[in-house]
């Protein structure tokens, strides 16, 4: 009986530190904080239109959706959705663009299946959720990281004494430490002048994607493999955590009331270079 217990808790460990790896995502607190900025931004109308698509459920409840399908396999081809990598230094397309997608095709297919009049009802459900979430992840520095670590995924660290990755620190680690509520969060957020939203609401999808990388780069310098991080790390780096769900929140307010507007110009500088 001792023996089968062991083994399953081995089992267990082994099955749940590779989910770890490979389900990547803000946690479930940074997309619900995502979601819930986004709704302090939107005007009524634009409320009024995305609360009737989703039948009254929150843009906190939907953002999580993308990562929940991740374990049926009949999603499996939204997976590569969740991040791009490309090397830094390099444009993205300079080297090859994975052909089975990635976040900025993923970010342009929920748009334009939204816009759509004849995407079904249950679709635009589907796409609006999955848009919501990977605006998140699109802040998320190492989701526009590099492939030789899977994002930070293959960088292993210590948080706290446990075992951890840098991606996941940047995922979930720190929010998690920090021990408050999604909702808590989203009411802890700077007040912004009309000037600093305007530039937060700036540039095209593609500069979204550059500044991550920028940022990218500095989360890989900031720590090495088997870097025992703690309270140092948290100081100096969940500031920044908290600024980037602000500004992903910011911006999917602005993008969702272009996606459910009947104007059509700002398409074309949004998706420049894609
Ligand atoms: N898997 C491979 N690359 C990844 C990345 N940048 N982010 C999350 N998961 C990944
Ligand atoms: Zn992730
Ligand atoms: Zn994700």
């Amino acid at each position: 009986m001792k023996k089968i217990l062991f083994i399953y808790a081995i089992l267990i460990t082994f099955n749940s530190l590779n989910a770890k790896e490979y389900f990547p995502n803000w946690g479930k607190t940074g997309h619900r904080t995502v979601g819930a900025i986004a709704e302090n931004y939107l005007s009524c109308k634009t409320k009024k239109k995305i609360a009737k698509l989703l039948n009254g459920e929150s843009l906190a409840y939907g953002s999580i959706y993308a990562d929940e399908i991740r374990s049926n396999p009949k999603y499996n081809e939204f997976a590569p959705w969740h991040y791009v990598n490309f090397d830094s230094g390099k444009k993205y397309g300079e080297t090859p663009v994975n052909p089975k997608g990635d976040i900025i095709q993923g970010i342009k297919t929920c748009i334009l299946k939204i816009r759509k009049s004849e995407t079904s009802i249950a679709d635009k459900q589907f796409y609006l959720k999955f848009l919501v979430h990977l605006i998140g992840d699109l802040h998320q520095p190492l989701h526009v990281g590099n492939a030789a670590d899977k994002g930070g995924n293959t960088i292993a660290v210590e948080w706290f004494n446990t075992p951890s990755n840098l991606h996941r620190v940047w995922d979930s680690e720190m929010i998690d430490s920090y021990k408050m509520s999604y909702s808590e969060l989203t009411k802890n957020t700077k007040k912004l002048s009309k000037t600093e939203l305007a530039t937060i609401q700036s540039g095209s999808l593609l500069d979204w994607v550059y500044e991550s990388k920028a940022l990218a780069d500095k989360v890989y310098a900031s720590a090495k493999k088997e870097d025992h991080l703690k309270y140092k790390y948290m100081y100096d780096f969940f500031p920044v955590v908290e600024k980037r769900l602000h500004k992903s929140g910011i911006r999917l307010a602005y993008l969702l009331e272009h996606v459910f507007s009947k104007k059509t110009a700002w398409m074309e500088s949004f998706f420049k270079g894609i």
